[in-house]
């Protein structure tokens, strides 16, 4: 399958690394990434250790591919499907943290979009090297629900090489639960400065679990049957399978970028809102972190 992964920072470069083992594969990439992939091949690091030579591009313009796998940040997602619409795709598939980065994309393209999760933990080391950190796995399906050939066909394709993958025919419950995980985990271990395995432990594990339940609550309210106890369950096998590794939120942090706090806890703040639900933890984590992002804007 022809494949183009566009924002290949960390998770998209590993994915589209493993993919690249048995697929014809296209990085969209900042320049110095795309330039060291270029001259010496892209190094997968950790668990799924090996070098790939996939094709690195800085311009994702008219591109042509059976896929297109988005992993760009969610406030960045409106910009790739405008680029994403100059080429031509017969599926798109957004593997991004936060909600709403589906219907943003099929706005602006023709192609089947498809959601999905992945739970792989993944590291930049430095311009053509990415790190595993932690195996996970990519649950994938149609954005609304249901089944579909073509996520049939992108299963297979994933399944071909070693990403451990599951077709899903309720994405909508899955991306809820993928929610409360990331809502759980991000702001505190990126405020807190912590590896996603201390929020298993007092007294951030209370406050995790606070973010937890509100967003399960949000989405029963909005008619998704995720329980307390599902949602729970979620948060700790991730924060488990993942405790040494740093959260996407807390490597922007670190780094001095801007976060997803908008599309991840900001989303339940303003779904819970629309049905007049309270979610003080939330609220809590977005108001410190949108405090840190407009210091952080004006240094
Ligand atoms: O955003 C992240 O870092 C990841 O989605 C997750 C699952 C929390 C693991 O670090």
């Amino acid at each position: 399958m022809e494949i183009v992964v566009f924002g290949a920072g960390s998770l998209g470069s590993l994915i589209g690394g493993v993919l690249a083992t048995e697929h014809d594969v296209t990085l969209v990439a900042r320049e110095s990434h795309a330039r060291a992939i270029e001259r010496t091949g892209l190094k997968l690091e950790g668990a799924l250790e090996t070098t790939v030579h996939p094709e690195a591009v800085t311009d994702g313009h008219g591109l042509a591919a059976d896929l297109a796998i988005v992993t760009v940040k969610s406030f960045d997602t409106e910009r790739a499907a405008e680029t994403l619409a100059t080429g031509s795709f017969e599926a798109v598939l957004s593997l991004q943290n936060g909600m709403g980065n589906e219907e943003r994309l099929a706005r602006y393209l023709e192609a089947p979009v498809l959601a999905g999760t992945a739970t792989y933990g993944a590291l930049l080391i430095e311009p053509g090297t990415v790190r595993c950190t932690g195996l996970g796995e990519i649950v994938l399906g149609p954005r609304n629900g249901g089944t579909s050939p073509v996520a049939d066909r992108v299963g297979a394709a994933f399944d071909a090489s070693s990403l451990e993958t599951t077709v899903s025919a309720s994405m909508p419950h899955r991306l809820w639960e993928k929610l409360a995980v990331n809502a759980g985990i991000n702001p505190i271990t990126a405020l807190a400065d912590i590896p996603n395995g201390a929020i298993l432990e007092a007294p951030a594990r209370e406050l995790a679990r606070a973010c937890v339940r509100e967003t399960a609550r949000t989405a029963r309210a909005h008619d998704v049957l995720l329980s307390n106890r599902v949602a729970l369950e979620s948060l700790e096998s991730v924060a488990r399978a993942t405790a040494k590794n740093t959260s996407s939120m807390r490597q922007d942090v670190n780094a001095g970028r801007r976060t997803e706090i908008e599309a991840i806890n900001g989303y339940v703040l303003a779904k819970a809102e629309t049905v007049g639900l309270e979610t003080p933890t939330n609220r809590t984590l977005v108001a410190l972190l949108e405090t840190w992002e407009r210091k952080n804007a004006s240094d």
